[in-house]
């Protein structure tokens, strides 16, 4: 299999959209939600689809192991670390799921998570603890206004001090949706001079951060491929450090149970693998752009040229939180309390879908804090006179909340993150 039909030439912004299928006529400031495949990477998938179907028996007997195995070697290398310790899974609340509810837990382990923790990441830590005996979880607050990386480490190093029985605790990466970038590190370091399994809830960091998984030293890592990394949906990565292969299990048992970790993931049951064979290709497209360096420096120049000019045109508050610890890919502007718009979920949800089809963007809007906020992403398919508009179509609403009747009929499935 070959990606064809690459233009890697293509300038970043208006040009490089024509690289993907994106609906002609609407704005896309969402990347970091659910990702966009370009055009060679989906084509690359409809051919492996083509290939199964000529023959599903060869497929799932003898094609799949070694384009599996290419895709693990590929996005292994990408990620820095053994292929044998890496596999992949649905999505990163699978991936979490997966060690949380098969870790070796006893009676008075706590499950550690924060505030900024993504909410499904603490319903799957409340799940787990519900299902062993005596297993109970800990929120630690996490607020806002952030001064430093320091001031975090000390938070989590108060924690594990105050409650030695914790097990395992949920570090982020970045966080969402208020696009924190966490002390990573320095936080896997701190877990293991307390005893504290550390799970990484990297959904953000695949082709963004630059993560060296050997190096990070985590004991579990789970990495978004869908989001930043160009990927179709269906597409994580769970690394697992070696020791603790043998009781890391896929959520659904098949007939590799009890093997290595490689072969207890890469056949679960009859299942759809070309998102993850495809990753290779769209790894192979991220480093034919440009690579790291090349879309980084374009993504990140965006979004803080974006953020300061959305603060000054809505007169608003950025999140408070110091640069260094901004994502190179999003930004989170506190937007003003609107009647219209209740700081809820009913209110955001409103308020994203008002945007949504008044002005045909899309963009996510959340409660951070008791209040709503504007979360921007930045792709190298995106240009400034996007956020401009939006800034302009937010300074609209804004202006005329007093007489604002909200246009929402949707429900609350078209929640978004
Ligand atoms: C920090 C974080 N963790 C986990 C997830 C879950 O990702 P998925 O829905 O692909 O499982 C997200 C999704 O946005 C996220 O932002």
């Amino acid at each position: 299999m070959k990606l064809e039909n690459l233009h890697e030439a293509v300038e970043f912004g208006a040009k490089m959209r024509e690289e993907f299928s994106l609906q002609k006529g609407e704005t896309f400031l969402n990347n970091g939600s659910f990702g966009a495949v370009p055009n060679c990477v989906q084509e690359v998938q409809r051919r492996f689809r083509e290939e199964i179907e000529r023959h599903p028996d060869d497929w799932y007997r003898r094609s799949i192991y070694k384009y599996w195995h290419e895709s693990q070697k590929a996005v292994a290398d990408f990620m820095h670390c053994d292929p044998q310790d890496l596999v992949c899974v649905q999505n990163a609340t699978t991936g979490l799921n997966t060690v949380l509810k098969c870790c070796p837990y006893k009676p008075g382990d706590i499950l550690m998570y924060t505030t900024l923790t993504f909410r499904p990441i603490a319903y799957t830590c409340q799940a787990t603890a519900d299902l062993y005996e005596g297993v109970k979880t800990l929120e630690m607050e996490i607020k806002f206004p952030i001064s430093s990386d320091d001031e975090i480490c000390e938070k989590y190093e108060d924690f594990f001090k105050s409650n030695p029985n914790t097990k395992i605790a949920i570090l982020d990466a970045i966080t969402s949706p208020s696009a924190v970038v966490m002390p990573l590190k320095r936080l896997v370091t701190l877990c293991h001079r307390y005893g504290v399994l550390a799970l990484v809830d990297g959904a953000h960091a695949p082709g963004v951060l630059p993560i060296n998984l050997t190096e990070l030293g985590a004991d579990a890592f789970i990495g978004s491929f869908h989001k930043w990394m160009f990927t179709p949906r269906g597409c994580a990565i769970l690394y697992v450090k070696r020791e603790h292969h043998a009781w890391v299990h896929p959520l659904v048992t098949s007939w590799n149970h009890g093997l290595s970790l490689e072969k207890k993931f890469y056949i679960v049951a009859t299942d759809d693998q070309t998102p993850f064979i495809t990753a290779k290709y769209a790894v192979e497209f991220y480093q034919r752009i440009g690579g790291m360096d090349k879309i980084i420096s374009y993504t990140s120049k965006l979004a803080s040229e974006a953020h300061v000019y959305i603060l000054k045109k809505l007169k608003a508050e950025p999140l408070q939180i110091p640069q260094s610890m901004e994502s190179p890919t999003m930004r989170v502007i506190r937007l003003p309390d609107l009647s219209q718009y209740p700081c809820t979920l009913e209110g955001s949800i409103a308020f994203h879908t008002d945007i949504r089809y008044k002005y045909n963007i899309q963009c996510a809007i959340e409660v951070i804090q008791g209040h709503l906020h504007l979360r921007i992403s930045t792709q190298v398919y995106n240009t400034l006179e996007e956020y401009k508009r939006l800034a302009d179509c937010l300074l609209e609403v804004i202006q005329a909340d007093k007489n604002y009747k909200t246009s929402s009929t949707r429900s609350l499935t078209d929640r978004i993150y």
